[in-house]
């Protein structure tokens, strides 16, 4: 198996000053033998920790971008803008974007060829709601989800995250994560085919120092994005010790 991944998303989290604290206990702390590792601040502190990175494995993401290059569109960021600030991977498509600013999955579709076009490497979230999971539709959303987020030709990452178990404290079971990703590889394939086998998925929703070692130890599991536990040095590098 290829090396894991662990993606650190800060979220709407950090000042200057706690920012350059965490990015240096990473910098420091992070295991001769990691795997990747990606950490994404919020647009705010890009610049900052880029610089602070560039002796250090640890590569730069974003949260978000535009699915234009340019033009008049208030508060948004595009995808050039972040590969010049040093960035190379942005989360798409999280659910909290999602349901906070109804991006739809021809949205996400459209920010994934935009990001790829810029050199960026597209980490495209999908997930079910707790309603979706207990009246057994979760399968039909996640296949639905891929097949309306994911643009032709795609050679990013996508990251399940079950909707439900994100900030809860509860992530989702083995049995369930492996279940999911079972279905999700063999949807890719269907969707994809030869490639859809080269497609990366990495598990979300409450990841901690504690849990790392089974979720990350999943068949297909090729990772972790990480939410609460990433704005935890200690915490997210126990994480990546635990990946392989
Ligand atoms: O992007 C990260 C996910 O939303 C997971 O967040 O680890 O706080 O549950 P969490």
């Amino acid at each position: 198996m290829s090396r894991q991944i662990i993606v650190g998303n800060w979220k709407m989290n950090g000042t200057r000053q706690d920012t350059q604290v965490l990015v240096e206990a990473l910098v420091n702390g992070l295991p001769a033998s990691a795997p990747d590792v990606v950490i994404c601040p919020p647009f705010t502190q890009l610049a900052l920790v880029q610089p602070a990175l560039a002796s250090s494995p640890i590569c730069l993401g974003a949260q978000d971008c535009h699915k234009d290059v340019s033009g008049a569109h208030t508060g948004d960021i595009s995808a050039p803008m972040l590969s010049e600030l040093g960035v190379s991977y942005v989360i798409l498509g999280h659910s909290e974007r999602r349901q906070e600013h109804g991006e739809l999955d021809e949205t996400v579709r459209e920010k994934a060829v935009a990001a790829t076009k810029a050199g960026l490497t597209p980490i495209i979230c999908i997930g079910e709601t707790e309603d979706q999971r207990e009246s057994g539709e979760h399968e039909d959303v996640l296949g639905w989800q891929i097949k309306g987020s994911l643009p032709d030709g795609f050679a990013g990452i996508v990251a399940y995250e079950p909707i439900w178990a994100i900030g809860t404290g509860l992530a989702a079971t083995t049995d369930q994560i492996a279940q999911t990703m079972a279905f999700l590889r063999a949807e890719l394939v269907r969707q994809f085919g030869e490639a859809g086998k080269a497609i990366k998925i990495l598990y979300g929703g409450s990841v901690n120092a504690g849990n790392a070692v089974s979720v990350l130890s999943i068949p297909e599991v090729a990772g972790a994005l990480v939410g609460g536990a990433s704005l935890k040095a200690d915490a997210f590098l126990s994480i990546v010790s635990a990946a392989s």
